[in-house]
């Protein structure tokens, strides 16, 4: 039974398509009593090839969505828009806004060649914030090279998560790194988590990635735990009232039907509801 003071408000996800689902698995197994509401902004996938202003019109109006269904904490679960928007995001709202950006920190900590590789959007790699990120990591710890994959996260919303034409494209956004020395490989877009096993076969073996979606989790979890009683206890009681799943998506909810069933096929009765939603005016 939950305790009745707990607060219910849902923990608001959401990413441009499927790509936060990763991170949604990982929020709902480290914290399975919380209420999650995930949007998919598929209608307007990719946000790889917005603008920055385009990209955080649509962050503002799901935020402001997520706001009125009371969310008490939202996670950008998607680097692109995390890079475009999360300054303006926190600067608007007074919940609890967490975000993801690819991990090269720990990948220059990691490596051992002193080089690294990040596999990301084209609006990730070009955005000043990740400039940035990468400057301030990279300043006495290594090398950081960078591949723009402008294909990669429409192949997965298609569930192409293997097969000939995958494996091409990974060896063709991936050949320019290894040929530069790089060992450690971040996939900097949360899409990419769904085609980690195939890059693992086709990297060599000494070559490896570095995923996000548990340090975000974990993260949450910092930034709920002052204020709502969260922790290892709620996490392992077997007797805790699992959390609700809600899925909402701008683009078809058939495709997102289907994208789940693959993506995230032990998630509880699925309900998915269409959400149209307007780009946010930005003064
Ligand atoms: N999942 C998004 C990310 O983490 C990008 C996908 C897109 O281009 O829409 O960057």
């Amino acid at each position: 039974m939950r305790n009745s003071s707990m607060n219910k408000q849902a923990i608001g996800i959401f990413d441009s398509g499927v790509g936060g689902l990763a991170v949604a698995q990982a929020v709902h197994q480290l914290l399975p009593s919380e209420d999650l509401l995930y949007i998919a902004d598929s209608g307007f996938m990719p946000y790889g090839s917005k603008t920055q202003d385009e990209i955080r019109g649509r962050c503002h109006a799901i935020v402001d969505y997520m706001a009125t269904q009371g969310a008490k904490a939202v996670v950008v679960a998607c680097n692109t828009a995390t890079m475009a928007a999360i300054g303006s995001l926190r600067a608007h709202y007074s919940l609890p806004i967490v975000g993801v950006e690819p991990g090269v920190k720990p990948a220059l900590q990691q490596s051992k060649s002193g080089v690294i590789g990040v596999l990301a959007t084209p609006s990730t790699i070009a955005s000043q914030s990740f400039q940035r990120l990468c400057r301030q990591q990279a300043e006495d710890l290594g090398r950081i090279v960078f591949q723009p994959c402008p294909e990669l996260a429409a192949t997965i919303e298609a569930l192409h998560l293997d097969g000939d034409h995958t494996e091409a494209l990974l060896r063709r956004y991936c050949e320019p790194l290894l040929s530069q020395g790089v060992d450690v490989l971040v996939l900097g877009c949360t899409h990419y988590a769904f085609i980690a096993p195939l890059l693992r076969r086709i990297l060599p073996s000494g070559v490896s990635l570095i995923t996000t979606e548990q340090a975000v989790a974990l993260q949450l979890q910092r930034r709920l735990a002052p204020s709502y009683q969260l922790g290892t206890q709620l996490g392992t009681q077997p007797s805790a009232t699992p959390g609700r799943v809600r899925l909402l998506t701008s683009g078809d909810s058939q495709r997102f039907s289907a994208q789940l069933q693959v993506l995230w096929p032990s998630v509880e009765n699925p309900v998915i509801t269409p959400l149209h939603l307007s780009c946010a005016e930005l003064g």
